[in-house]
């Protein structure tokens, strides 16, 4: 049990989790690529746009595939933002491509634009982007930088999926894009991902990579008489266990987004003016991208300050967290020449950003002890 009232994340069923994993045992089809995987992509697929939606085992092994569909090599450089989540990096990193960190904006948290020519060389394959909190980046910026030299853009878009950048939904403006149905995430499943595959060229290896490496899709498809090992890939297929939750999940996609409006909403509302008088920033959504309502976080004006409010909600029974430690100065970052100074917005934000607690089941009464606790806060 935790020691806390409110914990920062509580997972949320619908209910009709048990009733679609009683019904995949049923079925005797439990492995992967079964029913219930082929109705999450098409629901994936839909939400998104893309051209084919691929279940995975998480939204780091989609970015793994994603190294692999592009042959990254050793040598090959991509530029990833320094605020992010250490997959962003690694997933590329283990095949031996080099990670070169770009600074975020200090508004919305996202890779800034404006840094990109100075970092990008003429080993740059990819450009990922994370749309942090799920809202968007500067796509059409990114996407013409990129465009002109030829560079792939990833969608890193683990918190994104149901929102867009100027009426475009995010994962669809990529090549690729990666989604996430962690615990922590919108629609969840434990563990689970997908890799949304925008270009219709690497739709049939895609498949392959995720299958082990062999063209086993294209078999149960009747396209060929027998399968084999054809390409390089993983276990990156989830079962069709995990995709009978998530269906479910997915399903009632609409109630999750409502509920977690109203969280969002309510946060947003209360805490306006506590925060200009206390110095502190309220999450910044540009008024041309829709959020997908993934976490509500404030900017605190010092690193003091940020440790006395987790601090102060602590003794009040409230989990509040930080992320991220910024890439760059992590002993991995260092290794590939990260150094302080370098991306001086993630330094300063990494430490001053507080995550509140956030989820669909935070109800009215409860979310008002939250936000109680944060307005009796002062620095
Ligand atoms: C931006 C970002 N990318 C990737 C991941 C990894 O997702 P998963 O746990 O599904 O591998 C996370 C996880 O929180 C994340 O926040």
């Amino acid at each position: 049990m935790s020691t806390y009232a409110t914990t920062f994340n509580r997972p949320w069923t619908c209910g009709r989790e048990y009733d679609y994993v009683r019904e995949c045992v049923a079925s005797g089809h439990t492995s992967g690529n079964g029913p219930f995987t082929r109705r999450c992509e098409a629901i994936v697929n839909g939400i998104v746009g893309g051209q084919r939606t691929l279940l995975t085992t998480s939204c780091t092994d989609a970015l793994e595939m994603c190294a692999l569909l592009l042959r990254l090599q050793p040598g090959d450089e991509v530029i990833v933002p320094s605020f992010t989540f250490v997959s962003t990096a690694n997933a590329f990193a283990i095949f031996g491509a080099r990670p070169v960190f770009a600074d975020v904006r200090p508004d919305t948290l996202n890779l800034d634009p404006a840094h990109l020519p100075r970092l990008v060389t003429e080993r740059t394959r990819a450009i990922v982007v994370v749309h942090y909190a799920g809202i968007g980046c500067d796509m059409d910026e990114i996407l013409a930088f990129a465009g002109e030299r030829g560079i792939a853009v990833i969608e890193d878009n683990a918190h994104g999926l149901m929102a867009s950048y100027r009426g475009r939904p995010l994962g669809s403006l990529g090549a690729l894009a990666t989604q996430s149905f962690h615990e922590t995430k919108n629609v969840i499943c434990g563990e689970g991902g997908a890799l949304v595959v925008n270009d219709p060229e690497l739709v049939e290896r895609a498949e392959i990579i995720r299958d082990k490496g062999t063209d086993r899709a294209r078999f149960f498809r009747g396209e060929v008489d027998k399968y084999t090992w054809v390409d390089l890939g993983s276990s990156y297929l989830p079962s069709d266990l995990t995709a009978a939750f998530l269906l479910a999940q997915l399903e009632a996609r609409d109630e999750i987004q409502r509920l977690r409006a109203g969280v969002w909403n309510r946060y947003h509302d209360a805490l306006g003016g506590w925060a200009r008088e206390v110095g502190a920033a309220l999450p910044c959504v540009p008024a041309d991208r829709q959020q997908a309502y993934h976490m509500f976080h404030l900017l605190m004006p010092t690193p003091a300050a940020r440790g006395a409010l987790l601090t102060h909600l602590r003794e009040r029974g409230i989990q509040a967290v930080f992320h991220y430690v910024p890439l760059h100065l992590a002993e991995m970052g260092r290794r590939y020449g990260g150094r302080t100074g370098a991306c001086p917005v993630a330094e300063d934000v990494s430490e001053r950003l507080i995550r509140l607690p956030f989820f669909n089941g935070l109800g009215e009464s409860e979310q008002r002890n939250v936000i109680d606790a944060l307005l009796s806060f002062r620095p």
